[in-house]
């Protein structure tokens, strides 16, 4: 491998680096075109599946297909974005193939994963890193643009407890995502599993709840749902992230237990599978209301009653 040479502004940045990439899916591609834009070759990619061929003719083309053990051999960054529960397998078996060598950097995708994952492949005296971009991808060409839009979750050292050691880890780490136009949120070993759970909550728990609301919205025979609530939606989304819980709108902000008590009455009739959900994220949400000092004790206990006498 090529070592780390200072930028122009005197960053440790990765020289022209041989990228094998294992494999060729929705996050893969991207990563890989995004490393060949900043200059690196990707030698090899793998994939085995139509999904996986196609997305790597379509965002890796001329680049060849290979088994993993070649691909990892052959580069001096290898790129592990592979499902999360096949990576600690697929670390092991390349290991123990002698597909890894002193010098290189090898570096996965996952964001439930940390660095220890690739423990036995820091035994050959790799350079670990968990590169996890904060997005959702589909492995289309636009997620190259989204990619830069992004932050991306470096962790780096760690394996041994030298968590924060190794400066030159992390720094390497740092510019590979910069190059890739991302930007770098450093992501300590212990808090990987914490900081995987909030994102799973925030994104996925998100996706649920719109769902949930536009179905709720056609059992009604209101429609068209997704049009009706897009602007409300992305309007309450923006605005808690730019203004907090002050952006906290509705009856239960506002201690309407009334309009409160309508609601769990009408889910429970006509959408009963929804109620056990609105219940918890309204308790939830008169909590934050107290806290902000949006609702006073008084209006919130009386929010947790109406909650109650609904269960
Ligand atoms: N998609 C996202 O939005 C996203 C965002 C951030 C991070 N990530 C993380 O990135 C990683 C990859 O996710 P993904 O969405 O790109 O997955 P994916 O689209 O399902 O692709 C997985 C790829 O891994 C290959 N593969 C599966 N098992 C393998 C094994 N045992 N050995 C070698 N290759 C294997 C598949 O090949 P075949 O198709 O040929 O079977 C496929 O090319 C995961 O850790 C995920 O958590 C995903």
């Amino acid at each position: 491998m090529h070592p780390p040479a200072p930028g122009a502004d005197g960053a440790a940045r990765p020289a022209r680096l041989a990228v094998g990439v294992v494999s060729a899916g929705r996050v893969g591609v991207v990563l890989g075109a995004a490393l060949a834009a900043a200059g690196h070759q990707v030698i090899a990619t793998s994939g085995v599946s139509r999904a996986s061929v196609s997305r790597a003719a379509a965002l890796l083309p001329d680049v060849p297909l290979e088994p993993p053990d070649q691909v990892a051999q052959r580069a001096d960054l290898v790129l592990l974005a592979v499902p999360d529960d096949m990576l600690p397998g697929l670390v092991t078996g390349l290991s123990r193939a002698g597909s890894f060598r002193a010098g290189q950097i090898v570096a996965h995708t996952s964001g439930a994963h940390g660095v220890g994952v690739l423990a036995p492949a820091a035994e050959h005296g790799v350079l670990p890193l968990a590169l996890h971009p904060v997005m959702t991808f589909t492995g289309r060409p636009e997620d190259v643009q989204r990619l830069a839009a992004c932050s991306v979750g470096v962790t780096a050292g760690g394996i041994d407890g030298t968590e924060g050691a190794d400066e030159a880890a992390w720094s390497v780490g740092e510019a590979l995502v910069v190059e890739m136009g991302a930007e770098p949120v450093r992501v300590p070993e212990a808090v990987r599993p914490l900081y995987h759970a909030a994102l799973a909550h925030g994104a996925n728990h998100l996706a649920t709840l719109v769902r949930d609301c536009v179905d709720v919205l056609e059992r009604a025979g209101v429609r068209p749902a997704e049009r009706l609530v897009a602007p409300l939606l992305s309007a309450a989304l923006d605005n808690s992230l730019r203004h907090g819980d002050r952006a906290l709108t509705g009856p239960v902000a506002r201690g309407d237990v009334g309009t409160l008590r309508k609601h769990l009455h009408e889910l429970g009739r006509a959408a009963p599978e929804v109620t056990a959900s609105y219940r918890e994220l309204a308790e939830r949400t008169a909590e934050r209301a107290v806290a902000a000092g949006l609702l006073s004790e008084q209006a919130g206990a009386e929010v947790r009653a109406a909650l109650k006498d609904a269960r």
